[in-house]
């Protein structure tokens, strides 16, 4: 190469040094305005997930509010040991047999003397009182649809087979099943028949006494065992039917929303305006203490505030009473109920029984143990507990504060008591109830 060769390379160089200069210059202020952009939509986007929510609640405590939003709950999970659970025919059937006096002994009592639908579906009462008194209160029946469990101590494994229960008891409806099953055969065969096919004839009175059924009482007892094993599963599969209608009905019942769910609502749509309206800075602060330091979403967890596990608090035992032993005994029944999953009445295959082969006979803590139930509409169902032992909810709050369980104690100032109590209150809304069409409607 030339000198002269090299100085026009060199002056080529030059100009494309000058050229990439150029575009280096250009580049770099292109990558300055883009990185000032990054910067504005990060900050952005921190002030906006900061700002409308306020610096109240954290990331993670979004997702627990979010977890107990009833907008979160699903449809009710599926129930293999009821064929008819969601037919629209069994809602509207079992819906007439919840309110019908007639299915009892006096002509008195329905389901719904107990589980009044103006009072959330309970009665107000310590002990709920049919043709006589039960030694216990009743919890609502809304939102049980979700359990594996019924009754405070599970002794029943689907709300078909709990639906039985009080009809034969001695102190609520008071019949027995062959009494049921007349009543079915004289005011609803053409329901019956629709859903579950030809309903036997029950009309002779000395196959069928009214009186029969495998209940503690001797005469009702005797009267049974004299039938044949035929008649007898007959009676059976009729008065197990019935069970599966009222519990098609009872799964349709919903709550609705509460301001306790309007907030949380507003909540994850950043909405300040609406959080404000929800609820009171007091109620949002009990909010803070169910979530927190009151722990109690230890047992009440998801959308319908539970786990439907079994413990025991330390309720006090009803004066004059030995201490319920609740779990204890109800899984000893239910192991041994002829209408449980695994049982002929059952449409379940036995792989669907799974929470029955899981139950555990050697727990420790099943004795005195009830089960958590919801607190949705808690205001509405004074008094509180088992036996409505508790009879406002400063005393239920009361009751976990000076609870001394290892890992569960708490320890509140008496403000976070009464904002606890106040958050409890905000819990209550409409109840929603199946319509003749099988939709729901507010009631
Ligand atoms: C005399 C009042 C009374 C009548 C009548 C009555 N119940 Fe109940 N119900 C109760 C009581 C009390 C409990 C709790 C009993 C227990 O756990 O031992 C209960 C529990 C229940 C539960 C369980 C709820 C849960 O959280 O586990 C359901 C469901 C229910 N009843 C539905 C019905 C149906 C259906 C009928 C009508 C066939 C009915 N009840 C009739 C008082 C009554
Ligand atoms: C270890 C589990 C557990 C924890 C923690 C817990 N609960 Fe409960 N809760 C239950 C059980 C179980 C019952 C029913 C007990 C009984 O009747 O004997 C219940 C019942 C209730 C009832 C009465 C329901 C009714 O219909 O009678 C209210 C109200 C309640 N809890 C609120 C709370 C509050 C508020 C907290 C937090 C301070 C809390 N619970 C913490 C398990 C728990």
């Amino acid at each position: 190469m030339t000198e002269r060769e090299k100085a026009s390379q060199t002056e080529k160089s030059a100009e494309q040094g000058v050229d990439t200069t150029d575009s280096k210059s250009l580049s770099r202020r292109l990558l300055i305005g883009a990185a000032s952009l990054v910067v504005l939509v990060i900050v952005g986007i921190s002030v906006y997930a900061v700002w409308p929510r306020g610096p109240q609640w954290t990331d993670s405590e979004v997702t627990l509010l979010r977890s107990l939003w009833i907008g979160e709950l699903a449809p009710p999970p599926a129930d293999p040991s009821n064929a008819v659970v969601d037919d629209p025919r069994a809602v509207a059937f079992g819906e007439e047999l919840f309110f019908d006096e007639s299915l009892s002994v006096d002509g008195s009592v329905s389901c719904a003397t107990c589980h009044d639908p103006d009072q959330s579906f309970t009665d107000g009462l310590a002990f709920s009182e049919g043709v006589g008194v039960t030694g216990r209160s009743a919890p609502t029946v809304i939102g049980t649809a979700y359990s594996d469990w019924f009754f405070w101590d599970g002794r029943k494994d689907s709300m078909w087979s709990q639906a039985l229960g009080p009809l034969e008891s001695p102190v609520e409806h008071g019949g027995a099943r062959t009494f049921y099953v007349r009543i079915i055969d004289q005011e609803y065969r053409v329901q019956y028949e629709e859903l579950f096919g030809e309903l036997p004839d029950f009309s002779d009175q000395e196959r069928f006494p009214d009186n029969a059924a495998p209940l503690e009482d001797p005469a009702s007892s005797a009267a049974w065992a004299a039938m044949t094993e035929e008649d007898r599963d007959s009676v059976n599969r009729v008065f197990a039917n019935m069970g599966k209608a009222i519990s098609a009905y009872q799964r349709q019942i919903e709550f609705g929303p509460s301001r306790f769910d309007q907030y949380v609502e507003a909540v994850v749509n950043n909405d300040n305006a609406a959080m404000r309206a929800a609820l009171t800075p007091e109620e949002e602060a009990g909010l803070r203490v169910f979530i927190g330091d009151g722990k109690c979403m230890t047992c009440h967890l998801g959308p319908l505030m539970t786990d439907n596990r079994f413990y025991n608090l330390d309720v006090p035992s009803v004066e004059g009473q030995d201490p319920d032993r609740g779990r204890a005994v109800g899984i000893q029944q239910v192991a041994e109920d002829e209408f449980n999953c695994l049982g002929r009445y059952s449409d379940a295959a036995p792989e669907d029984c799974e929470h029955l082969e899981a139950l555990d006979f050697d727990d420790p803590d099943i004795e005195n143990a009830m089960r958590t139930v919801t607190i949705r509409n808690i205001a509405e169902t004074a008094p509180y507990m088992h036996a409505g032992q508790l009879q406002t909810l400063e005393e239920v709050v009361e009751h976990y504060n000076v609870w001394e369980e290892p890992g569960r104690e708490i320890d509140l100032t008496e403000e976070q008591k009464a904002q606890l109590v106040a958050f409890l209150r905000s819990l209550s809304s409409e109840v929603i109830l199946p319509d003749e069409s099988g939709e729901t409607a507010s009631r």
